[in-house]
């Protein structure tokens, strides 16, 4: 029997997820799967969050915790935010466990051994005082084109040119702001280019859509190039080589976080009590390996992925199709978290139910090209579409069968059908059909459309034929009208269940007391069966109309959000002015030091314990290249004392030392006289 394993892109465990994430990776594949568990498929679906990389442990820095501490953190929200969405995984699990260590370590080393592993020294730039080499993006400097002091580490913003890091003058990190060196360093390379001529072999086979074929074709035409798998850094799984050049260097995360769609399964096997049935999946050509994810996740999955898999000793399918969405944005703008208008899944659950979101991502989709969410439009969408039409025709049939038909589907009489009616049963079965063909096509917009389109005949067809009127001259005509409207609110009940799962199993159950909905067998169900003298249920009111006041409140707070955000990122020219409020905020106070020392392993770093007044203070700065630490004792020294702790490499530091800058040297500001420390300064 054929089998399908159905993956989402693994998220960061580096933040919580937006409803933007759901869109593109998430809620389609979710709804692959629960359409093809009721087609009776033998399908499965593995994600897990990605938990190795670069970001994870600036954020750790920033936040004065452990990069374990971060993923622990996001893991567990991730995984909340998705079981809140219903999101249906088979397992959600992380890459932080001992199976994907040894899984991907395996990979490793199998490229290797089949000599598509290289290496080669690389010239990188190194911030002492973090001891981390830099990526690109948190790296700064002076732009060697055109002398602009804010140059990127990709590119310059002035003048337009791109970049390489190491050419920047005077380069510093944006994070920390510490000058950084030029140092060499030795890495591992995946050789793409030996692998290119299978890569074709197997992708010129691949029906694929287009915006992913187009993709790949451009990059066989310029010609693959070996890539850096490794990594100088602390954090993520360590290169499973004894060379001495290997110590503290580790896979890049995009080399080991596309295994975890194996290593999870196999967890998934293990926990299963049959820890070899991961094989029946990724081992058996008749198992078809769909990947959901963004579209910027395109080059990995369908070149980068696909080519570590072709160069492995162990033989594994490859991927069959890789559905990527486009973009989602919010009001008009792309989703971005330094913007503030990301909307968080777990805010938004605070408000509406997740079929609501379900409902409003799949109707507009972003499949074929870039695709928004907007409150009003959510509102419109919610109360036109889904409760006025869907959730209407539910009530007012249902309400009718209850009230007029002794609680009961009433029967079927042909003799009393006429053309009308048989049309309405043959949109039935038409629609059935089709919203099957759409959704193993991956086409959830149509197929939102389609259902829809469904539930709006139905509710046209019982109002044309005002049963509540006609009930008491032909009961028997009236009987076949709400007969065959309960039909369709099944099949739409039905239809409607991989997008809507809840409110879809509210509906069927109302109608089937007998059945779960997951029970049914899509696959050959060509006709709603006859229901005649069922029992069905008093309808519960579905949903809850959205409301104005509930949309202004929403608009409201995100653009509240936005704003804060941006005030807080608008840099201080030198000549904006401020109130004396303002001014008065910062409590100045003099402090004595009472000792120093550097901090190890940094070049810049001094600690101090700061005494003010009755209080003593750890306060950490960057006074190394001015101030030894013997001179620093006994100095009475300007301190902001209402600062915000921060953590400076691993110390805490609780205040701010004043000192006047001219290039690198610095110069505090102290007291001479006979004032006492804990005096305010004013
Ligand atoms: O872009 C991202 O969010 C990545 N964490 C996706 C990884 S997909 C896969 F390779 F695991
Ligand atoms: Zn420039």
């Amino acid at each position: 029997m054929e089998k399908i394993i159905v993956t989402s892109a693994l998220p960061y465990a580096n933040g919580p997820i937006h409803i933007g994430h759901i869109a593109g990776a998430y809620l389609p594949a979710d709804i692959y799967v629960r359409f093809q568990k009721l087609m009776k498929k033998d399908v499965i679906y593995i994600c897990g969050s990605d938990e190795h990389g670069v970001p994870i442990t600036i954020n750790a820095d920033k936040l004065g915790i452990t990069p374990k501490e971060v993923v622990d953190k996001y893991h567990k929200n991730i995984k909340e935010s998705f079981e809140k969405m219903n999101i249906g995984f088979d397992i959600f699990s992380r890459t932080t466990t001992e199976i994907h260590k040894k899984t991907s370590q395996k990979f490793f080393t199998e490229l290797f051994e089949n000599g598509y592993i290289t290496t080669d020294i690389e010239k990188q730039l190194y911030c002492e005082d973090n001891k981390k080499f830099l990526p690109d993006r948190y790296i700064e400097g002076t732009c060697p084109h055109c002398g602009n002091l804010n140059a990127r580490g990709d590119e310059c913003p002035k003048c337009g040119k791109w970049l390489e890091a190491v050419e920047l003058k005077n380069p510093r990190s944006n994070l920390c702001k510490s000058p950084l060196v030029i140092k060499e360093t030795k890495h591992w390379y995946l050789s793409l280019d030996k692998l290119q001529a299978k890569l074709e072999e197997w992708i010129n086979s691949k029906p694929w859509k287009e915006n992913v074929k187009n993709f790949v074709l451009g990059w066989f035409k310029e010609g693959l190039q070996k890539r850096p798998i490794t990594r100088d850094l602390n954090w993520g799984i360590p290169v499973p080589l004894s060379d001495e050049d290997a110590k503290g260097k580790v896979l890049y995360v995009w080399f080991d976080a596309p295994i975890g769609y194996l290593s999870n399964t196999i967890e998934w096997a293990e926990k299963s009590g049959n820890p070899e049935k991961w094989k029946d999946y990724w081992q058996n050509p008749e198992t078809r390996l769909v990947h959901f994810i963004g579209k910027d996740n395109i080059p990995f999955h369908a070149i980068v992925w696909p080519a570590m898999l072709l160069g492995q000793k162990t033989k594994y399918i490859l991927p069959s199709e890789i559905p990527a969405n486009e973009h989602l944005s919010v009001e008009g703008e792309k989703i971005s978290t330094s913007r503030g208008n990301a909307i968080w899944v777990d805010e938004f659950l605070e408000h509406f139910p997740s079929d609501y979101l379900r409902f409003y991502l799949a109707s507009k989709a972003p499949e074929n090209k870039d695709s928004d969410f907007s409150w009003k439009v959510f509102q419109e969408i919610i109360n036109n579409e889904l409760i006025n039409v869907t959730a209407n025709l539910f009530n007012r049939v249902l309400t009718f069968a209850y009230g007029n038909f002794d609680q009961k589907v009433p029967s079927l009489t042909e003799s009393k059908l006429q053309d009308e009616d048989r049309k309405i049963l043959a949109v039935i079965q038409k629609t059935l059909k089709e919203a099957k063909e759409l959704y193993s096509t991956y086409r959830v917009r149509d197929v939102s459309r389609v259902i829809l389109e469904l539930a709006r005949q139905g509710n046209q067809y019982f109002q044309e034929h005002e049963p509540w009127k006609l009930i008491k001259t032909d009961r028997e005509k009236v009987g076949n009208i709400i007969h065959i409207c309960i039909r369709l609110i099944e099949a739409v009940s039905i239809l409607y269940y991989p997008i809507i799962p809840e409110s879809a199993s509210l509906m069927f159950e109302a109608l089937d007391k007998k059945r779960k909905i997951q029970e049914i067998d899509l696959s050959s169900l060509v006709d709603i069966a006859d229901a005649s003298e069922r029992p069905i249920e008093k309808p519960a009111p579905l949903f809850k109309k959205v409301e104005d006041k509930e949309i202004e409140a929403r608009i409201k707070s995100l653009e509240e959000r936005m704003k804060s955000v941006s005030e807080a990122e608008t840099p201080k020219t030198e000549d904006s002015l401020i109130d004396i409020a303002d001014f008065k905020k910062c409590v100045l106070k003099i402090g004595k030091v009472l000792e120093a020392e550097k901090v190890p392993k940094s070049s810049k770093l001094i600690k101090m314990q700061v005494k003010i007044g009755a209080e003593i203070r750890q306060i950490v700065g960057g006074l190394a290249p001015s101030y030894t630490p013997e001179t620093l004792i006994g100095k009475k020294v300007a301190v902001v004392s209402n600062l915000k702790p921060a953590v400076l490499m691993g110390l805490k530091s609780e205040g701010m030392l004043l000192a006047a800058k001219m290039g690198d040297k610095l110069e505090l500001l102290t007291m001479n006289g006979d004032i006492e420390d804990g005096a305010t300064i004013s």
